[in-house]
């Protein structure tokens, strides 16, 4: 007998399970019509043709025929921060670029400012209705970074918010440390990376508050040099890594993160055609985040190119103040189609089982028997309205361990 059986599902979609997916398979869905989902301790238990199945359920719940896919993964958000970048936008509307607001003390120097006077349940409190938005737009697991605390005391309070925010929401949250920017003087600089090294990844390893150090490579961030040194202290206290880089400029950042074997190279908008081969000769995920192009008017993230070459791409909304106000997991698969090249299932292999692989999760993304019950509900009957939507929630239902959501 079991718990629970969703049946009336137009069709159940969802990428194949073989980790993280590489070049052509990227593009492949399973497909079931007219099928039906069983639910046990929060874990699918049997999917398949609705017609084909035998047994029991304590409850039957029939969706009407609509469509079902996957909860989405979100794998890259800056959803914590507090004070607003409308006068960033403002003046980039009126000419300034992001980097020399940037080099002015602005930008991320500002919500810097601001986010680390905060404590961490003012914190909580800005990020929850940012993360129950993702969590409207379909995503069931959301990765969440520090980066605007900057001191020792400030960065631990960010990810001491996340803890918070996990015990406000049912999605499941992924707390990553973000050592965001630097001293611009050297020996400050330096001063400042061992603090890093010494103090802040030691204890946020010993306290459990994160599992992966990201790192900002950039002309006005971290250098590829320092930035070795600071994600060879991070994976000497077990954590994994993973960059922000190829944003602006090429630094040396990716070809330093695919050699340290990072879990995921983020942005990559100036990623060059050969950078896109090494990245498809690496186990390394290529996370693109279109939002960004769209808010900064930054190249696109060459999604097309990356999956021809045959890497594994995965896809965020990079929810944050300055680069990317986008508080929805499905509109970034939309965008990825039209700005990166993408197909639709790509965009939905993007934003589910390469997500999943881009936080190091296997038990979420795919709708498969063994997996956590994260799914969604669709408005429509046909799964393909859920990138092809513009300024529409088409999300009716998310379901998180077999348990349906509060709208
Ligand atoms: O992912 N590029 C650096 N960091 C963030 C932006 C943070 C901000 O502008 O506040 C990003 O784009
Ligand atoms: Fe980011």
């Amino acid at each position: 007998m079991s718990e629970l059986l969703l049946t009336g599902i137009s069709q159940a979609v969802t990428p194949f399970g073989m980790g993280p997916k590489h070049g052509a398979a990227m593009g492949q869905l399973r497909m079931i019509q007219q099928a039906a989902i069983a639910v046990d301790a929060g874990v699918i238990s049997w999917i398949g043709p609705e017609r084909d199945w035998r047994g029991n359920a304590e409850s039957v719940i029939d969706l009407a025929n609509r469509a079902v896919v996957p909860g989405l993964i979100d794998p890259h958000t800056h959803a914590i921060w507090a004070g607003d970048r409308l006068a960033d936008f403002e003046a980039r509307s009126a000419g300034a670029t992001y980097e020399e607001i940037l080099a002015a003390g602005g930008g991320i120097w500002h919500t810097i400012r601001e986010t680390a006077k905060k404590s961490s349940e003012e914190m909580a409190a800005l990020a929850l209705p940012r993360v129950q938005a993702l969590q409207r737009s379909g995503a069931t697991t959301i990765e969440v970074k520090s980066g605007y605390g900057y001191t020792l005391e400030a960065e631990l309070r960010m990810l001491e918010a996340v803890r918070l925010l996990q015990q406000q929401t049912h999605c499941q949250l992924v707390p990553t440390l973000l050592i965001h920017l630097c001293p611009v003087e050297r020996a400050e600089r330096e001063a400042y990376r061992e603090m890093v090294c010494a103090e802040l990844i030691p204890e946020v390893a010993r306290r459990g508050l994160a599992h992966t150090v990201d790192i900002f490579v950039e002309h006005h961030a971290w250098s590829a040099e320092d930035a070795r040194i600071v994600l060879g202290c991070a994976k000497a206290a077990g954590l994994s890594i993973k960059l922000h880089t190829e944003q602006f400029q090429r630094v040396g950042g990716l070809e330093m993160g695919l050699e340290m074997e990072a879990l995921s190279v983020d942005h990559l908008e100036v990623c060059s055609l050969e950078q896109c081969e090494l990245i498809a000769k690496s186990k390394t995920i290529a996370t693109i985040l279109p939002g960004v192009s769209l808010h900064l008017g930054l190249p696109t993230a060459p999604g097309r190119a990356l999956i021809d070459a045959g890497a594994a791409v995965a896809l965020g909304t990079d929810l944050n103040p300055g680069s990317s106000p986008l508080f929805s997991t499905a509109a970034a698969m939309g965008l990825a189609v039209r700005l990166n090249g993408l197909t639709a299932p790509e965009a939905l292999s993007a934003s589910t089982v390469n997500a999943a692989a881009a936080l190091g999760l296997s038990n979420v993304g795919r709708l498969e028997v063994g997996m956590q019950a994260n799914l969604l509900v669709l408005e429509s009957s046909d799964w393909r309205d859920l990138p092809y939507t513009l300024g529409h929630n088409v999300v009716r239902e998310v379901w998180v361990a077999g348990r349906k959501q509060a709208a």
